[in-house]
């Protein structure tokens, strides 16, 4: 259990108190997905959800967006496809097939744990994102140019990210990858924005993944098409410098020259992208909206190393003893809530799954207490062998359980689906189910039987 070492808690809901305790070294935790997830030295935790730092605005054509801002939220927001002509909700869905993930992964999280292959990083930098971190001596602004290189320069001395902004939407933007398969990471991406003057390129930018480092704008390949009318040969040439100037990595994944043809040949296909789209004015396509969720805000936990919490869990209150590195897995399986499957523990089999608030996440990289005062709703809060839900008769009746590890996770996500969205297509109740891995009955079963309870109306 990687949150171990973890001996105090914090959750302030003033940023001065959250600036005070992150000057005295306690580590943030966003969303936690890397955090808890691997072993970081973090024996006093500021958990940042209770500051109001997740929200998605759009001023004078800039984009705000909070650094708590999930890249589920992206995703599903119709101001950051408007904003960013489609590109950073098409990054946020790729960077993480598992919807448990994106739910809780942040725009801050993200930056500054600065991967070498977030597909977010490098849509950020293509979009001229401008980081603003507060310090305890004032705000300071830090282009993603910068940012993204060298986070923890911006932050020394206990500064916080708090938020991002995009100046000006692009007209066009594009992001092409090349994985092993599409949920996993990407051996290269590419992401382009353009904007015209006139018939003259007066903007390109270009971003790729893949390096010796973190996501980087390659200079020199702008330059080709910058003020150029776009033509096939001015493509060709700002193509050839990615594959040039770039420093792609070697590695198990890839040899460098092997990340280099395929940059090459993803810049070609995301600037003909852009470029269509700008001057087409093709408005990005984004996914059907969803009613927007109860935003709970938490309530302020000032210190704490053990204690009592009190947890809403399937509707009855729940009060329990935890420590501050305590999980919601270790909580719950504690409280007897069996339903909730032990397995990995860092994120990546979905198992562990129960809804915080209506949402979706994995309990083994949420802590307890960032479920103190909310709701959680496990499987036994949808039916049990006297009375199953008609989510889970859909998945008895389609023979979509075998040994049925995976199937409370699977259960609960397509309650959430189903309760935003009554009649999903087959895509979105795949969407809703990545992150669930099965070993046994497959995802074809499943898939229809989540079909099935929405055909039958049996979301309730
Ligand atoms: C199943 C799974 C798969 C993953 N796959 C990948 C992958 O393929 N590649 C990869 O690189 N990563 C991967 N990750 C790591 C992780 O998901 C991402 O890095 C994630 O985006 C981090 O976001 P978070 O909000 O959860 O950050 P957190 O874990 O909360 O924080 C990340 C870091 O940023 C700091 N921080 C967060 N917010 C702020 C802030 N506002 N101000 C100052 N500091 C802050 C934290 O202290 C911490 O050091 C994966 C994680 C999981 C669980
Ligand atoms: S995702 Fe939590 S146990 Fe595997
Ligand atoms: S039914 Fe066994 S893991 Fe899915």
């Amino acid at each position: 259990m990687l949150a171990r070492g973890i001996r105090s808690y914090h959750r302030p809901t003033r940023l001065e108190d959250a600036l005070s305790l992150a000057a005295q070294g306690a580590v943030p935790v966003a969303g936690g997905t890397r955090v808890l997830a691997s072993p970081v030295d973090a024996p006093n935790v500021l958990d940042l959800s209770a500051l109001g730092l997740s929200r998605v605005e759009s001023e004078d054509g800039d984009l705000m967006m909070g650094a708590m801002t999930t890249l589920q939220e992206v995703v599903e927001s119709p101001r950051a496809y408007e904003g960013t002509a489609g590109l950073l909700p098409a990054a946020c869905r790729f960077r993480s097939a598992s919807r448990m993930i994106r739910g809780m992964s942040t725009l801050g999280g993200e930056s500054v744990h600065a991967a070498h292959d977030s597909e977010v990083a490098a849509a950020l930098l293509a979009l001229n994102a401008v980081y603003l971190v507060t310090k305890p001596d004032g705000p300071v602004e830090s282009p993603a140019l910068r940012f993204l290189r060298k986070p923890r320069e911006d932050l020394a001395g206990g500064g916080l990210l708090t938020s991002l902004f995009i100046p000006g939407a692009p007209e066009g933007a594009a992001l092409e990858r090349v994985a092993v398969l599409p949920s996993a990471p990407s051996l290269v991406a590419v992401a382009v924005t353009v904007s015209f003057s006139g018939e003259r390129l007066a903007r390109a930018r270009v971003a790729v993944t893949g390096l010796e480092g973190p996501p980087s704008r390659v200079l020199e390949a702008e330059a080709e098409v910058e003020g150029s009318a776009g033509s096939a040969d001015e493509l060709e040439g700002c193509a050839e410098q990615v594959a040039r100037q770039a420093p792609f990595r070697e590695d198990a994944h890839a040899p460098a020259a092997y990340r280099r043809r395929a940059a090459r040949t993803l810049t070609l296909r995301a600037l003909r992208r852009a470029i269509d789209q700008a001057r087409d004015h093709e408005p990005a396509q984004m996914d059907r909206p969803r009613p927007a969720l109860l935003v709970r805000l938490p309530v302020a936990v000032p210190y704490f190393t053990s204690g009592r919490i009190e947890i809403t869990v399937n509707g009855a209150l729940r009060p329990g003893e935890a420590e501050a590195r305590t999980t919601l897995l270790e909580w719950l399986r504690r409280e007897g809530y069996w339903g909730v499957k032990h397995g990995c523990e860092t994120g990546e089999c979905g198992a562990c799954t129960v809804l915080l608030d209506g949402r979706p996440v994995t309990s083994c990289l949420t802590l307890a207490l960032r479920a103190h005062g909310r709701s959680v709703t496990t499987v036994e809060g949808l039916g049990g062998p006297d009375r199953l839900h008609p989510i889970q008769a859909a998945f008895v009746e389609t023979g979509a359980i075998q040994c049925g590890y995976c199937t409370p996770a699977m259960e609960l996500c397509a309650k959430a689906l189903l309760d935003a969205q009554a009649e999903p297509s087959d895509a979105e109740i795949r969407d809703a189910l990545a992150g669930c891995l099965c070993r046994c009955t497959g995802y074809v079963k499943p898939v229809e039987a989540v079909r099935r309870a929405a055909r039958e109306g049996r979301s309730t």
